[in-house]
């Protein structure tokens, strides 16, 4: 089966420029998670509709679609259709057809739907003219109703609300946007609708009574749960359903053995992997293609993104981890930013206010406090105090620094690149180090200390009141 995908519409209850099917959901945008659908239902040949801003659609979703452009965005869901004509005229079967703006469909309605349709076939002997997938709501505003023949599954005809009757608004059965269409009789069906009298558009859902009166059967298939066939018109809605589809994924990964704090806070993006054992605490972001290992602690406020995070690793509170590894056992936070292709060591330290940017950390290293190390190497078992900061833009060009295992950088040292501190090296607090430091020295760079006896009380003058 072949599908297609509507996503030309305007959308105009968004007041967006951006097309509306490129608003995200969970930082991917919502046409994302319909082709994903489609392809997870097992329909690989799918093809796009576009047409309000045709080339940022295009260029969002990438390639592995056939791309088909409606000139009229106003031409209605039909009109989209009749756009993909040559994609889908000469296969056999059913064609799936699905909004842009249904982000909520789950694959397995996509799969049920198929099997639906094979199994009349197979034992009522009948050829459809479609099925399309229904859901009975509380509040069917805004959305097609669905008429049907009393006590049955076959639909007679689907009214969209503006055309609707008093009666037919109050059904509460709606259409879902999703349906699969046997396509001899919807290319008969498409050529033979005309425009609404109301808003001049062609619709989709009017192919159903037509092939009713052609004595072609049409059936409604009810989605499992009924938030699936949430269509997104408003950015409330956008809103409503990416809590919807951030829940449902933290309920898959609480069922892999990951435990949430108020999961109602956490964010997790659909591409993040967890493994069994993580904790994860309220506040937390997990963003892009991020991996978490077993064992894992992620404090609240921390935000990973793009990041791997080896096993038995804690990420303190509101700590900041993007595009880097954190290796086994390491520690990080709170309130530390590790970015840019840097890699915490084993079982390493990196606390309260340290910055690490394209940096590698060794094994065992400590950098516990107030630090910042950019464009450096620091190997194994050294210590970085308080306030080291690695100088590493001469207002033109970055360098970098390389500190060797087992060093001592005292604190509030600032360390001017390029510079190579050898193994074992050891500088002292306050030091300015501007030249590399050989193996196991001492590199000291500060004006000698003195004290000047009764100078200090003489100048703040005699106090005897204290
Ligand atoms: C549509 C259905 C309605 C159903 C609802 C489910 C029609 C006529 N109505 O209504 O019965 O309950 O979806 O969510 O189909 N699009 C185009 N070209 C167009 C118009 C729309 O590609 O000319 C695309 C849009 O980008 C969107 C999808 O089709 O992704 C649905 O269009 P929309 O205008 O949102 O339809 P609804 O009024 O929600
Ligand atoms: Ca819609």
């Amino acid at each position: 089966m072949k599908a297609v995908v509507l996503a030309a519409g305007l959308g105009t209850r968004f007041k967006s420029e951006k097309p509306k099917v490129l608003h995200e959901i969970l930082g991917k945008p919502m046409l994302w998670y319909v082709v994903s659908t489609v392809r997870q239902g097992g329909i690989e040949d799918i093809a796009v509709v576009v047409g309000y801003r045709a080339q940022e659609v295009m260029e969002a979703l990438g390639e592995g679609y056939a791309y088909y452009v409606q000139e009229n965005p106003k031409g209605g869901t039909a009109d989209a259709v009749l756009a993909s004509i040559d994609f889908w005229r000469n296969s056999e079967g059913y064609v799936l057809i699905i909004n842009g703006d249904s982000p909520l469909v789950s694959p397995e309605t996509i799969r049920n739907m198929q099997r639906f349709l094979h199994m009349v076939e197979e034992y009522e002997k009948i050829r459809l003219g479609g099925v399309v997938l229904t859901s009975v709501l509380q509040d069917p505003t805004g959305y097609g109703r669905i008429i049907k023949e009393e006590g049955t599954d076959r639909i007679l005809r689907i009214v969209e609300e503006k055309d609707a009757t008093p009666q037919e608004r109050n059904v509460r059965e709606v259409n879902g946007g999703v349906y699969m269409f046997y396509i001899p009789y919807l290319l008969e069906a498409l050529f033979k609708i005309s425009p609404s009298e109301k808003t001049g558009e062609l619709y989709l859902t009017d192919v159903v009574a037509y092939m009713v009166s052609r004595g072609y059967e049409v059936r409604s298939f009810m989605a499992s749960d009924p938030t699936e066939i949430l269509g997104v018109n408003t950015r409330w809605e956008l809103s409503f359903a990416e809590n919807i589809l951030r829940l449902k994924l933290i309920k898959y990964w609480a069922q892999k053995g990951v435990t949430f704090h108020v999961p109602e806070t956490v964010w997790i993006e659909p591409d993040v992997t967890l493994s069994k054992n993580v904790e994860i605490f309220p506040g937390v972001m997990l963003k892009g293609r991020t991996r978490v290992g077993e064992n894992v602690v992620i404090k609240t406020g921390a935000i990973l993104e793009d990041s791997e995070v080896e096993e038995s690793v804690v990420i303190e509170p509101y700590s900041y981890v993007s595009g880097s590894v954190i290796r086994k056992r390491a520690k990080v936070g709170p309130y530390a930013r590790v970015r840019e292709n840097s890699v915490v060591g084993e079982g390493a330290e990196v606390g309260n206010f340290v910055e690490v940017k394209k940096s590698e950390i060794g094994k065992d290293v400590k950098a516990k406090h107030l630090a910042y190390i950019g464009d450096a190497t620091v190997g194994d078992s050294s210590n970085i105090g308080a306030g080291v900061v690695t100088a590493n833009y001469d207002g033109r060009k970055k360098h970098r620094t390389e500190i060797g295992k087992g060093a001592f950088i005292g604190s509030n040292s600032l360390l001017v690149a390029p510079l190579r501190l050898g193994n074992f090296s050891y500088v002292a607090g306050g030091s300015v180090i501007t030249k590399d430091v050989p193996e196991g020295a001492l590199a000291i760079e500060r004006s000698r200390m003195r004290i000047l006896k009764d100078r200090g009380r003489r100048l703040l003058g005699n106090h005897e009141d204290l």
